[in-house]
């Protein structure tokens, strides 16, 4: 299919590369004067970390059209994702533009990282039509993406084109400013700067502790899994009546229900077991790093 990139900064040129991997045509526009050049450089560069693709980059270009404006990038299209600047007003009138140019048929999809598309669509004829579709950078090596809108249909329609990018696509169902994944960063993120700027620990100390600890952990089990399979045979129920009196015990009750009907504590070895093969292969990949802080 033909999709239409709008916006080839950081995340534009990685979605592209990606979406060219996946064989389809992308047609790309972005105002910056360097813009065939950025394109050719980012595709070369980023398509051999795309994952499971063996093919030649050069092929790749053959499929890329560079238009001058938003109305002929996103003319006939199947597919718009969006990656202009962060900012509310120009992604209203943008939308508003993409809508009146685009097919009726077209996902109309932005990469937004913080805006709710309720915001962004508020000039659109059918604002249903707006879905988030935000990658964690970058978009063509990390496999999430957060999805959200107010249509089921087009949520739905979207999940399936992001599927077939082979993205881990994540419905999150109501609109939050800066969706999930960059929330869990920024209080982490905080409590980091917190730290250092107290002196408990330097910089370097304390991204140690972070790579060596939950980082490995986090990639192989979420943190409801890691608690559910860190609490022994009474899994996150014990953990939390043992450990986190800070948790309302209501509370506590209901997500002990639900972790014991999402991950029914009798394969909870079986978890473990794969959480720790996944872990030894982590640390024996960062292992053949350790020179390269
Ligand atoms: N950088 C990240 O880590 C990250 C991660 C996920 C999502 N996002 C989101 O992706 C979007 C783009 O972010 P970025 O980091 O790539 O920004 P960026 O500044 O690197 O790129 C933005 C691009 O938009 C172009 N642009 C400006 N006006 C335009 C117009 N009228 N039509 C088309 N293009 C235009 C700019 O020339 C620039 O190349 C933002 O909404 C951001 O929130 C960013």
């Amino acid at each position: 299919m033909t999709v239409a990139v709008v916006g080839a900064g950081t995340i534009g040129l990685s979605w592209t590369t990606l979406m060219l991997a996946k064989g389809h045509t992308v047609r790309v526009t972005d105002p910056r004067p360097d813009l065939s050049e950025a394109v050719r450089d980012a595709v070369r560069e980023f398509a051999p970390t795309v994952p499971g693709f063996a093919g030649d980059a050069e092929e790749l270009l053959s499929r890329v059209e560079i238009v001058g404006s938003v109305e002929e990038a996103v003319d006939g299209v199947q597919a718009v994702q969006e990656n202009g600047p962060e900012r509310l007003e120009f992604k209203q009138d943008l939308f508003a533009a993409i809508e009146k140019a685009a097919p009726d048929s077209a996902l109309l999809l932005s990469s937004t990282s913080g805006l709710t598309p309720s915001s962004m669509s508020s000039r659109m004829t059918a604002p249903q039509r707006l879905v988030v579709g935000h990658p964690f950078n970058p978009p063509h090596l990390l496999p999430l993406v957060e999805l959200v809108g107010s249509s089921d249909r087009e949520v739905a329609r979207a999940k399936e084109f992001y599927l077939s990018l082979g993205k881990v696509a994540v419905v999150v169902h109501q609109e939050i400013r800066g969706h999930v994944a960059n929330r869990l960063q920024r209080v982490l993120f905080e409590e980091c700067v917190n730290l250092v700027e107290q002196g408990v620990v330097s910089m370097t100390e304390l991204d140690d502790i972070v790579t060596n600890s939950v980082g490995v952990r986090w990639a192989t089990v979420g943190p409801f899994l890691a608690f559910h399979l860190g609490g022994g045979p009474g899994g996150l129920r014990h953990m939390m009546s043992h450990l986190m009196p800070y948790i309302p015990s209501d509370v506590q009750q209901r997500l002990a229900d639900q972790a014991e009907t999402v991950y029914p504590l009798a394969q909870n070895e079986s978890r473990a077991a794969r959480r720790d093969r996944q872990q030894l292969g982590i640390i024996s990949l960062k292992e053949r790093d350790d020179d390269v802080r």
